[in-house]
């Protein structure tokens, strides 16, 4: 009867090996854990290459945007008179005369069909003179020119975004909708105003949502983010800068929100991921606003 007592303490013995064995291995995993994510953990950023040296150097917004100022090179007189429903601002680059052409023969036109639609074209300055008094001509032909006094590059993305905020805030504050898109999109008007007409609401942030998008580690990458610009392991879900759609009472907050927020280059997931989360608006997701990218993680929900 008292015989296994030996196979028992046998047993336990065996088992303290395997608990002894897993412990080994957890404690390894760790220190290999350790040693591959330790130079990587925020606090202890890395420096940056010489060439990426104005993303730590650009970092106080209000210093660009200067919000007591008007920082408008151009602007439509009367852009946002009357009742002001959807306002689309179609974010434009100084060379781009015939992108803006083509959105004036097509989609464009069906604003003066619509009820208070409006759309405008907002731009940088060009470092090359000649451009900008092209851009001067071409506002005094359509007047749907607003430029603003900042230097129009890729980097500056996030600059020209949070110009359309203050624009929208101080220069067309009645209008209900704004709608920011790119020169290279097409926009269904009729669509879109029918749209807002039953989704619209006080808080809207409304587009593609893109969820668990990571920042790029590659250098060479042109969405390369370092640590010091952003720690955080993953972005909060964002729209795609594609298109989306806000309400005033939105945009107005994700404006002062920007003003206090450290200059982050990724456009979109700045204003409607960090300063959104920020202010606490919830981004939403909607079918119409669609855009197909090769890599599956970029894809809306
Ligand atoms: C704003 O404009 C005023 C008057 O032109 C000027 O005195 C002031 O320095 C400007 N402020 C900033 C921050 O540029
Ligand atoms: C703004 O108002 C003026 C005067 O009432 C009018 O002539 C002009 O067409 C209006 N502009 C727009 C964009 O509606
Ligand atoms: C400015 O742009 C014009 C028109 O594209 C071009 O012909 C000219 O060479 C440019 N000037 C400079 C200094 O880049
Ligand atoms: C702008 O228009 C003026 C007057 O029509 C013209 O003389 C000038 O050449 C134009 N400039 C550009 C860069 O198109
Ligand atoms: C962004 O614009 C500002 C103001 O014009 C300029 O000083 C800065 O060099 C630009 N940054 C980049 C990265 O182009």
């Amino acid at each position: 009867m008292r015989k296994p007592k030996r196979d028992e303490t046998e047993k336990t013995i065996e088992d303290c090996r395997t608990v002894g064995r897993i412990c080994l291995m957890l404690v390894s995993v760790f220190v290999i854990w350790g040693l591959v994510y330790m130079p990587y953990r925020p606090g202890t950023p890395m420096p940056l290459p010489e060439h990426l040296s104005w993303m730590e150097a650009q970092r106080d917004m209000r210093r660009y945007i200067l919000p007591e100022n008007g920082s408008q090179a151009l602007m439509p007189r009367n852009a946002c008179n009357g009742s002001v429903f959807v306002v689309v601002l179609v974010c434009s680059s100084v060379p781009n005369f015939d992108a803006r052409q083509a959105i004036r023969d097509t989609w464009a036109q069906d604003a003066a069909k619509l009820n208070n639609m409006r759309v405008f074209f907002l731009l940088g300055k060009s470092s090359n003179e000649s451009l900008n008094n092209a851009v001067y001509n071409e506002s005094q032909k359509f007047s749907d020119i607003i430029q603003e006094d900042f230097l129009d590059t890729y980097n500056n993305l996030t600059l020209k975004s949070v110009m359309l905020l203050k624009w929208v805030n101080q220069n067309c504050a009645n209008a209900q909708y704004i709608m920011k898109t790119d020169d290279d999109m097409f926009v269904h008007l009729p669509n879109l105003f029918r749209l807002l007409k039953v989704k619209g609401r006080k808080w809207l942030l409304l587009g593609c949502l893109i969820r668990g998008a990571v920042p790029v580690k590659d250098w060479n990458s042109k969405w390369y983010v370092p640590e010091v610009v952003y720690p955080g392991r993953v972005y909060p879900p964002y729209l795609s800068g594609t298109g989306y759609v806000m309400s005033r009472e939105s945009a107005s907050v994700l404006y002062r929100t920007a003003l206090n927020t450290a200059f982050f280059y990724l456009e979109d997931i700045f204003i409607t991921g960090i300063c959104a989360s920020r202010a606490g608006l919830k981004a939403v997701n909607n079918e119409g606003f669609k855009f197909y990218k090769r890599k599956k993680q970029y894809l809306c929900v």
